[in-house]
């Protein structure tokens, strides 16, 4: 039994709970959920394309035979999507004991904006993120039995240098990975002040990342970039199972509000999972405000 498989025996059962995955049909989402279902758990598989989904659901089943899976529909690149996401959520699985929110992508072509007129990676990855935030804030106050937000941040997010909402979150003319680290730094601190506004001892809000994972998160780049990446990824980074650790550990363990995992190795690009703080340089505490004042505008 390899380490990861040795740890994941080790995690408590999840029988009885709903877990809620947020892009559940590929990479760092599936491996979640895989072992989310190992451990008894139903999963409600988020996604935003029906037959990806769907396919997703029928090999989980394959795999899982006599498991509990439902599919919902939203993208995280429409704030109205997103608001009916989280309205969905609470008619159909109102019952939900952990929602992972792991959507998200790593570039798309430059200068592209999403429908709401956003860079489509801080669209993505910050704004909307925010906008279902924003939303379940809402919803989860009156809220009497334990609900885990676990929101999956990134080591790339220490990379990033903020600069205002204009500079570091609408410029769609960015380098690439600006971009990415910008929104996945806008994700962490989304955790933070959520983590610390909240007064619902039922709520808990967490962080996990990944480190350097496989998975299809680089399936824009040209053919050429993707086999010299992945090969490397196989040997350097760690499998989609290994990196989804830090976040099963926050769906299975006992958590308090607020906690943080991260992978063990050097720099956490790998390794399972331990307990991290946030360091106070990588917070910003206006940018969350920021972030909803323009999605309040918006409507
Ligand atoms: N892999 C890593 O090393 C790594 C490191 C740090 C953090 N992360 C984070 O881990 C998360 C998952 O990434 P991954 O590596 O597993 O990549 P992935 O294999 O590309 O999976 C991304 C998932 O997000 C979904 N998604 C993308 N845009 C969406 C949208 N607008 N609305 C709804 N769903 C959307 C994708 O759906 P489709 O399949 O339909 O496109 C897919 O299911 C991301 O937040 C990423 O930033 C990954």
């Amino acid at each position: 039994m390899s380490k990861v498989d040795k740890y994941i025996a080790s995690l408590s059962s999840l029988e009885g709970k709903k877990v809620v995955v947020t892009g559940a049909n590929s990479g760092l989402g599936l491996a979640i959920v895989k072992t989310c279902l190992l451990k008894g758990a139903s999963v409600v598989l988020a996604c935003r394309n029906p037959q990806r989904a769907g396919k997703c659901k029928q090999d989980l089943l394959k795999e899982f035979p006599n498991s509990n899976i439902d599919i919902i529909l939203y993208s995280q690149d429409k704030f109205s999507s997103c608001r009916q996401f989280v309205d969905d959520l609470f008619i159909k699985h109102g019952d939900f004991y952990a929602l992972v929110l792991n959507a998200g992508l790593f570039n798309a072509k430059k200068g592209e904006l999403n429908v709401e007129g956003l860079p489509t990676v801080s669209g993505t990855n910050a704004f909307g993120l925010a906008c279902i935030l924003m939303h379940l804030d809402e919803k989860l106050k009156d809220i009497e039995s334990e609900k885990r937000i676990i929101i999956h941040g990134s080591l790339a997010s220490r990379l990033s240098k903020y600069k205002g909402l204009e500079k570091s979150l609408l410029n769609a003319k960015a380098f690439h990975f600006t971009q990415y680290n910008n929104s996945k730094n806008a994700a962490h601190n989304l955790y933070y002040y959520y983590s610390i506004k909240n007064e619902n001892p039922y709520i808990k809000y967490l962080l996990s990342e990944p480190g350097i994972a496989q998975s299809n998160i680089i399936r824009n780049y040209p053919k050429w970039f993707k086999w010299i990446a992945v090969g490397f990824m196989k040997i350097f980074c760690s499998t989609s199972k290994e990196g989804a650790a830090p976040t099963n550990y926050l769906i299975s363990e006992k958590v308090a509000n607020g906690d943080y995992m991260i992978p063990r190795g050097p720099w956490a690009i790998r390794g399972l999972p331990k307990k991290y703080v946030m360091k106070e340089k990588y917070i910003h505490p206006s940018q969350v405000e920021e972030m909803n004042a323009f999605i309040r505008n918006k409507k």
